[in-house]
Order: C-alpha cells, then structure tokens, then sequence
C-alpha cells in the first residue's frame, strides 16, 4: 500500500480534517510522503521523539512568510523557533518571562472584561456572530494589552493578518522596501519605550534590558520576536476559542453539563486542545542524515509533524476519535507540542479560552443554532466562516 498525505489541502477548510485518512495512515503507512516531498508523521511516538530532539530536527518557518529556509533568512529575523540552541534557550527565557503563569495572573481580570462586554455587544443583536463577535477579538486584544498598547492595535493585528502581512519578513519577495507594517508598528513602539527614563511595559523592557554575551539584542532581533508573538499567538488562541465556543453552541447537553459542573470547564479546554488542535502541524528538517521508521532523509528534509493525528494515536487514547470529558489524564497531548519548543504562551491561551467559556455559560441560559445556517467543520481553525448563533440571557 501507497498512501500520501497533503497536510496543506485548502478542501479541508470546508471539508474538515480527513480523520478516518489518518487512522489508515497511522496504522499502514505512518511516514507518508507529501506533494511537496516531505514526510508527514503521523504517530504520537515519532512526533513526540522530534519534538524533543532539537539537535537532530530544526524548525524552519520559511516557507509559511514566503521564502524557501531559513538558510536564505538574515540571522536578525529569524522567528525564536527557529534560533539554534543554545541561544534559542536564553531568548526563550525573555518569553517565558513575559508570558508566564505570574503574569497571566496579572491580567486574569482583564480578560474576564474583555469577555463580558464583547458579549454584553452580542446580546443586543438578535443574531449574534460567535467568531466575530467573540472568539476573534478576545486574543488580539489581550495580547494588545500585554504589550501594553492601546485597545485599537488590536483592530491592526486583524487587519495584518487579514491582508497577509503578518505571515511576511523584510526578506519576503514582494514585501515593499523596509519592513511589513508590524515591525514598522514595533520599530516606533521600541523608539517610544527607549525614550522614558524606564520602560513602562514589561515585555519591552524585558527585551531591552536582555543581554546576549553582554551585548543588548538589535532593534531588528526584538521587533522580528515581538512579531512572532502576534503571528504564533493571536490566530492560534482564535482557532482554539473558535472550537470551545463552537462546539458549546453544537451540543446543548454539553453547555448544561458544564454549567452544572464548572470544574469540568478546564477540562473541557484541555480535550479540544487533543482532539480539535487548533495547530495540526508544524514543520522540522533534519539537521544531518537519519533514519525515521525505516525510512532513510537527507539532511535537511522536510517533515510536517503531525500534531493533529497524533492527538488521536489509538495506541495512546482509549476511544481517540471520541471527545470525552473523563480522560484519566487531559493534558497529556501535543496540542501546544512539546520538548524544548513547547508553547511559552499555553498558560496565556488557556486562561483566555476557560475565561470565555465561564462567562458564557455564567450568563447565558442557552445558545441556539441558527435553522439553515452553515458552520465551518470543527476543527476548521483558521477558517473565516461565521458561527451564526442565537443567545439567550440567564
Ligand atoms: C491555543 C493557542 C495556542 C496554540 C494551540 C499554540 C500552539 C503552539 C505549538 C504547537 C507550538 C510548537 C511549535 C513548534 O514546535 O514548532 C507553539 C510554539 C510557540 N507559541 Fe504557541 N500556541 C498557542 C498560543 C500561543 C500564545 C498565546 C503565544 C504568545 C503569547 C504563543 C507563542 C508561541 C511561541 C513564541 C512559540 C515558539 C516557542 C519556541 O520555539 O520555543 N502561542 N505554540
């Protein structure tokens, strides 16, 4: 048996993600080549193996911004995942500071605020839009806030992304001299900051005061990393407040079950994480020739490492195609994905998507599907569709 693998598929917006494909993968063929020549991996083991392995795989975001590798990418924008070790590691550090379970905390109430009034706004209308109305602005907004930037910045990062920007480097073919609007918007905010006596955000003064070897980080080295921050994790965080708010409205049993038992909220966010991950693939290269499940790869082949098919590995997960809320362990997934890459803004992420489903379910009585409507397939994370919904008050 021959089977191949286009993790890229634009059908599967529309169609969902092929799930009963991946089982026949995962059980016949688990490195299965791509269109592209790639390999794609598809087990639990061999993906969770690349991930901690980061002197034989790299990640290399080249071809998502429009360039070929990181080899023809300039040092200074270079995405953190793609910083070798061990500077990766240190820069990670300034992440991790900015991001982590103290400073999530810090703004715990904030997003609860944010929560409320958007849904305050969805509650004038008869028919409210749970993707525009809801699970878009929430991210882009709170990250706005962490940064320390006024509210409307958070409009802009919709708009870069809507108008492609946000996936482009001062490298990328077509990019007009300079720099795309974000790190033009970055640029100006780093000068303002530089300008007090302190800096008045934390992230940018975490940045400002790093030392690498003694020597502060460029202007160019922070503005590509507070870039990257926006691209990795506005869009994910939507994809996965998209699926939590979309599924609640799809199941009525499950909105009351959760009312009921709020506890289970938490929980409820760590399955969709499993079996709706919102990131169903990142990229790898080998970093010198190996061997993979038999299959021999070149040094500096490509992988797509299959977060989405792993989540669902039979020899893991009891039951894995089934969303169940009494999994013996819930975090254990590679939905944020794992080793020495993992997401430095998972505690961020899923303080957001707990929040939102809590005030739903505090206020409302129930959501109800809209009778002739089409909703996008669950997981469909980065698609624009709306989640036509009618909300009915407590
Ligand atoms: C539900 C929301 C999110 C999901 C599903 C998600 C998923 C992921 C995954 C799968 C990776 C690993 C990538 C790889 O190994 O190649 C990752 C890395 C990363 N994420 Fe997230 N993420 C989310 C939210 C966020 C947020 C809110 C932020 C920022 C505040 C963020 C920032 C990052 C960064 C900077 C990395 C790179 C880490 C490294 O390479 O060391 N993510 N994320």
């Amino acid at each position: 048996m021959s089977l191949s693998y286009n993790p890229h598929d634009p059908a599967f917006l529309i169609d969902g993600i092929p799930f009963e494909q991946l089982q026949e993968i995962r059980a016949h063929q688990p490195i299965c080549p791509t269109p592209t020549g790639a390999w794609y991996l598809s087990r639990f083991s061999d993906v969770d193996a690349v991930f901690r392995d980061v002197e034989g795989y790299y990640a290399d975001l080249g071809p998502i911004t429009g360039l070929s590798g990181v080899e023809t990418i300039p040092r200074d924008q270079w995405f953190l995942s793609e910083i070798p070790e061990p500077k990766h590691a240190a820069m990670r550090r300034l992440f991790n500071t900015s991001f982590g379970p103290h400073r999530t905390k810090e703004i715990a109430s904030y997003i609860r605020t944010v929560c409320d009034g958007l849904l305050d706004r969805m509650l004038e209308q008869d028919v409210s839009d749970l993707h525009v109305g809801y699970a878009m602005p929430i991210p882009s907004l709170v990250m706005a806030n962490v940064l320390g930037l006024p509210e409307s910045t958070s409009d802009l990062f919709m708009e870069w992304s809507f108008d492609g920007s946000l996936m482009t480097r001062p490298e990328t073919p077509g990019v007009k001299p300079g720099r795309p609007a974000v790190e033009e918007y970055f640029l100006a905010k780093l000068n303002e900051q530089r300008a007090l006596a302190e800096p008045d955000n934390h992230v940018f003064k975490i940045f400002l005061e790093a030392r690498f070897d003694n020597a502060p980080l460029e202007d160019q080295e922070i503005i590509t990393q507070l870039h990257f921050m926006i691209q990795a994790g506005v869009h994910t965080t939507r994809g996965l407040l998209v699926h939590v708010v979309q599924r609640l409205l799809e199941d009525p049993e499950l909105f009351e079950r959760l009312h009921h038992d709020p506890s289970l909220i938490p929980v409820y966010v760590e399955e969709t994480l499993r079996h709706d991950s919102p990131v169903q693939r990142v990229t790898r290269r080998c970093a010198h020739a190996t061997e993979i499940g038999g299959i021999m790869m070149a040094k500096d082949t490509w992988l797509e490492v299959g977060i989405a098919s792993a989540n669902r590995d039979e020899s893991l997960y009891e039951d894995p195609e089934s969303f169940r809320l009494d999994r013996p362990n819930p975090k254990n997934h590679l939905g944020f994905g794992g080793g020495p890459h993992i997401c430095p803004g998972a505690t961020l992420a899923r303080a957001e998507a707990v929040t939102a489903v809590e005030v739903l379910l505090s206020r409302l009585h129930s959501m109800e599907m809209l009778p002739g409507a089409s909703y996008p397939p669950i997981p469909g994370s980065l698609s624009h569709q709306e989640i036509p919904a009618r909300l009915n008050p407590r």
